[in-house]
């Protein structure tokens, strides 16, 4: 089935590498209208630049622990494609370590890139769905939100928190058409997933536990990822709203 996102336009946040990378080039060949696409990278990938997506495709570097970066990608979206359909939170890093091991900074780092970016992308583009009396907003969540991890001290948490800021995003703006549903990953092929291989110190016992702690025997593909994403950005799951959405391979069934 090709789901087609013809006359949509997003925003997609942690978009120059692994799932927001993926999730920006299946939307473009999915028919979408725009997308901004909003990282704190610079420049725009070469992947991106090399398949001449033309004027269906912005890019805002920015950090999206600031205030002014969510005014800036809303503002974009705005004057480029004129309204936003489709709010994608993505963005997050990882600190390998347990909870009395981080810094302040770590920990600060970690929630205001994981959680507190939810509530500035929020300040300025609900108001804009609220005034459409529609939109999507899709929020990467993890196995890390529901489920304790080793070495998970704060993401973990600010995981558990992404899922809770779903459900009550979901239940404040339902009354507005606004659906919100998270993503909970189970562990995908990313930079984010070697870099915390690397920091474990044993990367192929890292991998190897990673992958046998999925009943499916494998780590996911951003591509699988960004396919569901792409589904749920569309008009065919109109019923769904305030869900966890468990896309793990079985890890929390277990
Ligand atoms: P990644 O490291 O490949 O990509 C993350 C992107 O976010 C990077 O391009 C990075 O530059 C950007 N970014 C980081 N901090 C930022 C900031 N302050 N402002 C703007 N952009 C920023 O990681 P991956 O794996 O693609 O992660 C994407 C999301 O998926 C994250 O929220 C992560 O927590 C989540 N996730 C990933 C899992 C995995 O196994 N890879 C599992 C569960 C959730």
């Amino acid at each position: 089935m090709k789901v087609s996102l013809a006359g949509k336009v997003a925003i997609v946040t942690g978009a120059a590498s692994g799932i927001g990378l993926a999730i920006v080039q299946q939307f473009l060949d999915s028919e979408i209208d725009g997308v901004v696409a909003v990282d704190i990278a610079r420049e725009i990938p070469d992947v991106l630049l090399q398949a001449n997506y033309g004027s269906r495709l912005k890019y805002v570097s920015g950090d999206v622990t600031l205030d002014e970066t969510s005014n800036r990608f809303t503002q974009m979206a705005l004057e480029s494609f004129g309204r936003i359909d489709v709010l994608v939170n993505n963005a997050g890093i990882n600190v390998v370590k347990r909870i009395h091991e981080h810094t302040s900074d770590e920990w600060d780092r970690v929630m205001n890139t994981n959680v507190k970016a939810l509530f500035y992308s929020a300040k300025y583009v609900i108001p804009v769905m609220m005034q459409q009396k529609s939109g999507v907003i899709l929020n990467t969540g993890s196995i890390s939100g529901e489920v304790g991890l080793l070495t998970q001290g704060a993401y973990g948490p600010s995981k558990g928190a992404v899922h809770e800021l779903t459900r009550q995003m979901a239940i404040e703006y339902a009354p507005y058409g606004i659906r919100v549903n998270a993503i909970g990953c189970g562990t995908i092929d990313t930079p984010l997933v070697t870099k915390s291989a690397i920091e474990s110190g044993n990367i192929e016992g890292f991998m190897s536990m990673l992958r046998d702690n999925h009943p499916i025997g494998r780590i996911a593909s951003p591509e699988e990822v960004a396919g569901f994403f792409t589904y749920l950005a569309s008009d065919l799951v109109s019923f769904f709203t305030g869900s966890i959405l468990m896309m793990d391979g079985g890890f929390t069934a277990r």
